[in-house]
């Protein structure tokens, strides 16, 4: 495939005989070459293949409740805006000024219309371009024609994904039977208090992988979340584009051992009502869904070695409502503000050390399944023998 990187792309990079261990089952696996984590090429055909194509996580609608809200963000190279219109849909657009393709929006806040910083074009919270000054003795201009390119958007229960690719079939596909199995937390009733942004000096990858192992609990939260008692987190069998441990344990898993918290959430069943579950969404979105509450983790890859982590805590209304509610949160972000920083540390260090030109693939133990899983669901897609989705 032809690329800005591809006259400096080593050979075999994207051959299946390259990858022949990582393919093995888990027992005899290797894990990826350490190039998959630092060398721009491997990284480009990440962006082409999977984050262009998935139906990628960006957080909750209630960031933005009311008509004219919007935010921006810069989803793997892509500026792009995110608002709610006057009829209240969230929508997407690329946030390129449709003239000479100027940043239209910034940061974030609320307006009645988007006007660009470079020559005042002004478009509706719809993408319609209103108006353009001076415009009248340019021939054939319709303004039809220039509205803000759309991005599809679709929500589930509240989230808010995102999909570059107009071909790609609907969230709920990619979702698979996501939204059934984790129907009892009512997500749709929840609202997210906080949302913290870390930006890690490593691959996303390397983050999405420890984040979906409980190996490192032991050494890397030993005097945290170590303390927390229970058995260890098993893969659940998921269908769709997406994986999982559970964990069973009592109480809830957002709190420090020995602290006590919220009430739990009145409709959990099933496994939600006796323990954890840990979903990846394919390719970098991981929740933490606890008896009183939701986190997730939600990854903007940037570079091989650069990748932006936004945290969203979300807690039902009811919850919220309580009046000792923002005493008692104060215990939950006391395990976040813990637990994330020494995973962004340790995140950090495996980078430094696959970046050496003496690190080799390594292997894995039976705790670390989805690391596995995630390796080959990316090789399946980026090699190029892969085929389309
Ligand atoms: S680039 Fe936006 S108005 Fe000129
Ligand atoms: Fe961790």
């Amino acid at each position: 495939m032809p690329s800005a990187s591809s006259s400096s792309v080593e050979p075999g990079l994207f051959s299946p005989a390259t990858y022949a261990r990582v393919r093995r089952p888990l027992q005899s696996a290797e894990t990826l070459p350490p190039g998959c984590y630092t060398c721009e090429a491997f990284f480009r055909r990440e962006v082409e293949r999977i984050f262009m194509k998935a139906w990628n996580f960006i957080g909750r609608a209630d960031r933005i409740p009311d008509p004219g809200d919007y935010f921006t963000l810069d989803f793997v190279g892509v500026p792009t805006v995110v608002v709610r219109g006057k009829d209240g849909e969230v929508r997407a657009f690329a946030n390129s000024c449709r003239h000479r393709g100027s940043i239209v929006a910034v940061g974030e806040g609320n307006c009645r219309a988007f006007k660009c910083p470079y020559h005042s074009w002004a478009y509706a919270l719809d993408g319609k371009l209103l108006s353009a000054p001076e415009i009248d003795q340019t021939l054939d201009f319709r303004f039809e024609d220039y509205g803000l390119v759309p991005i599809r958007l679709e929500t589930w229960d509240g989230f808010l994904f995102l999909n570059f690719d107009p071909g790609a079939a609907p969230l709920m596909a990619w979702l698979g039977d996501l939204p059934d199995r984790l129907s009892s937390y009512a997500f749709e009733k929840m609202v997210c208090v906080r949302r913290k942004e870390y930006l890690l000096d490593c691959n996303w990858k390397i983050y999405v992988e420890n984040a979906m192992e409980a190996y490192h609990v032991a050494t890397v939260h030993r005097s945290t979340l170590q303390r927390q008692k229970g058995p260890v987190a098993a893969k659940q069998p998921t269908r769709g584009q997406w994986i999982a441990l559970w964990k069973e344990h009592e109480g809830s898993r957002a709190l420090l051992a020995g602290e006590t918290g919220f009430p739990f959430i009145e409709t959990l069943a099933g496994q939600a009502a006796r323990g954890t579950w840990y979903p990846l969404i394919y390719p970098s979105t991981m929740f933490g869904a606890t008896r009183d509450c939701m986190w997730w983790l939600e990854l903007h890859p940037i570079s091989p070695s650069r990748t932006r982590l936004v945290v969203g805590s979300s807690f039902p209304r009811k919850t919220v409502e309580r009046p000792d509610f923002n005493e008692v949160v104060e215990r939950y972000y006391k395990r976040w503000d813990t637990s994330i920083p020494e995973d962004n540390d340790i995140s950090n260090l495996q980078q430094r050390g696959l970046s050496s030109p003496f690190a080799r693939p390594g292997r894995l133990t039976h705790l670390e399944p989805l690391v596995h899983d995630l390796a080959n669901w990316v090789l399946d897609r980026v090699l190029d023998e892969a085929g389309p989705d």
